[in-house]
């Protein structure tokens, strides 16, 4: 009897361990999650998601209080975050950090409440292609807020920093050593420093290998990686064999030139998209972070480094909104889909299993219904104006050389366009319309590895909901222009 009870003890506490193991996560890694897109899912979906992968730190981009409320009784430490257009008025205004921090910080921090951690204050302000407008605004408004956190007791428990691209300092050497703040901005990068020094808070840096490859075909591809060392290059005693290791060790040495060898660094953002550009695509991105994850959980750190370090992967699920300024990939860096599927095995455990992660539970989608072209259009010329309008209101991103859908021939790729613009209108028939040259099916038109999404249904709170008419009017509008010209 007692054995048999033993037994059922020991297959019970088996069975705990081994739902425990399959959650494990790397200490210090966390997830950006991104909202920039037409149908986000539902944030309480999202964040079971995101503990049913045993992550527990998570960076958000603001302070939406339908985002935050779904934290709301969990121990995941979040980082929130101010966008950079609300920098000017926290830097001219006390009255105004204070009242950020009492409704947007404040309000969150009880028992039950949310564990925010962190607050970034502007997101890559610095970015050159910003034209400096941010670069009078950042600290001061860095430093108000805090003023203000400070004052209303949480400054042990909230810090205050801003994430910044690693295009802050200077990376043309090569070499580590040779790094330096970038001379437009090195003094208030001086009293950046200095502060995060002083209040303890963390340097918080964006650092994107695929960027260096996108940016140069030349750029040796292995490099970009963490599982081959094909390129080395030595530079004070140091041996660096990926870019990563030799982009933040030319942070620590800009640090050190300014006085401040110790701050801390944390990754803000890091990761590979899937999709856009013919280096993305899912087998990069699963070697990519699997070579990440096993040097985040040995430890390595850096060659000036070394130790554990805080990363927040970039980024948590498509955004089908991104600006695609940068590039197409833009709106492909999810470790899962726009609807909570995984889109590759990543072992967040670190140990370089083939694990898949867990998707999101409960997402509801929309009818099991496509916009294609429609077989009677016998003279393509004639859907080429409505296939253009398609792509630019809608994501074409994947139609690119070398891209998930870049095999479809003519009428594919503007079914493929078409269906894009319809899932993102929520399938409204005025937005399969396209001059008669649409129509809607129930076959699922996928080709391959080119998938032909239907959309899900959102959280939808009043305001998106209200973009979303708001959308689909002006989209009304155009279509009936369209067909008078
Ligand atoms: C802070 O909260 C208030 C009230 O909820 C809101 O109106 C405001 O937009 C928020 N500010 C930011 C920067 O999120
Ligand atoms: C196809 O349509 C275009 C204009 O939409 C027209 O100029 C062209 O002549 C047509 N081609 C044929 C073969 O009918
Ligand atoms: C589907 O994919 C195949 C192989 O890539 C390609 O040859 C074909 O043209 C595609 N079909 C459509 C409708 O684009
Ligand atoms: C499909 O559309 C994309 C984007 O508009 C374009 O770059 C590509 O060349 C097109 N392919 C074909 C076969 O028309």
């Amino acid at each position: 009897m007692a054995r048999i009870e033993f037994l059922m003890c020991a297959i019970i506490i088996l069975a705990h361990f081994q739902q425990c193991s399959c959650q494990e996560v790397v200490q210090g890694v966390g997830v950006n999650w991104g909202l920039l897109a037409t149908n986000p899912i539902d944030p309480h979906i999202v964040v079971n998601m995101i503990k049913d992968n045993g992550i527990k730190r998570v960076k958000i981009f603001d302070t939406d209080p339908w985002i935050l409320g779904a934290f709301a009784g969990t121990d995941i430490e979040v980082m929130v975050g101010i966008p950079n257009d609300q920098l000017k008025k926290l830097s001219k205004d006390m009255d105004e950090a204070e009242d950020f921090v009492k409704h947007n910080v404040s309000k969150h921090m009880h028992d039950g409440g949310v564990n925010i951690r962190y607050v970034s204050v502007g997101n890559e302000a610095f970015l050159k292609s910003y034209g400096g407008s941010y670069i009078g605004t950042t600290f001061p408004a860095m430093q108000n807020v805090q003023k203000a956190i400070n004052k209303a007791g949480l400054g042990d428990k909230i810090k205050v920093t801003t994430a910044l691209n690693a295009d802050v300092y200077d990376t043309s050497s090569d070499k580590p050593s040779g790094g330096n703040f970038r001379a437009d901005i090195s003094d208030v990068m001086k009293q950046i420093v200095q502060f995060l020094d002083e209040n303890k808070s963390p340097f918080l840096v964006n650092i994107y290998p695929f960027l260096s490859l996108y940016q140069n075909e030349a750029f040796p591809k292995d490099y970009a990686f963490f599982d081959s060392s094909s390129r080395t290059i030595t530079d004070d005693n140091q041996q660096y064999t990926n870019v990563f290791d030799a982009n933040f060790d030319t942070l620590v040495w800009s640090l050190k030139k300014v006085g401040h060898p110790d701050v801390s660094i944390m990754i803000g953002e890091i990761g590979w998209p899937t999709d856009g550009h013919h280096h993305a695509n899912p087998d990069n991105a699963k070697r990519f972070y699997q070579g990440f994850l096993k040097k985040m959980a040995n430890k390595e750190g850096s060659p000036l480094r070394p130790g554990p370090m805080n990363v927040y992967l970039f980024g948590l699920v498509d955004e089908n909104l991104k600006s695609v300024a940068p590039g197409d990939f833009e709106r492909h860096w999810g470790i899962f889909h726009f609807d909570g599927k995984p889109k590759f095995p990543i072992d967040l455990s670190g140990k370089g299993q083939d694990k898949w992660l867990i998707g999101a539970k409960g997402v509801r989608y929309l009818d099991r219904k496509w916009c294609v072209l429609s077989q009677d259009v016998k003279n393509l010329s004639a859907a080429y104006g409505s296939l253009s309008f398609a792509c630019e209101a809608g994501d074409c991103t994947s139609l690119c050389y070398g891209c998930s859908c870049g095999n479809l021939d003519v009428p594919g790729n503007i079914s493929y366009a078409y269906n894009q613009f319809f899932q993102m209108n929520q399938q409204s028939v005025e937005a399969c319309n396209f001059e008669g040259t649409g129509t809607i099916v129930t076959k699922d038109p996928s080709n391959g590895s080119c998938v032909f999404p239907i959309e899900i249904y959102s959280g939808g709170s009043m305001l998106r909901g209200g973009i979303h008419i708001v959308r689909s009017m002006l989209i009304g509008f155009v279509l009936i222009f369209l067909t008078f010209i």
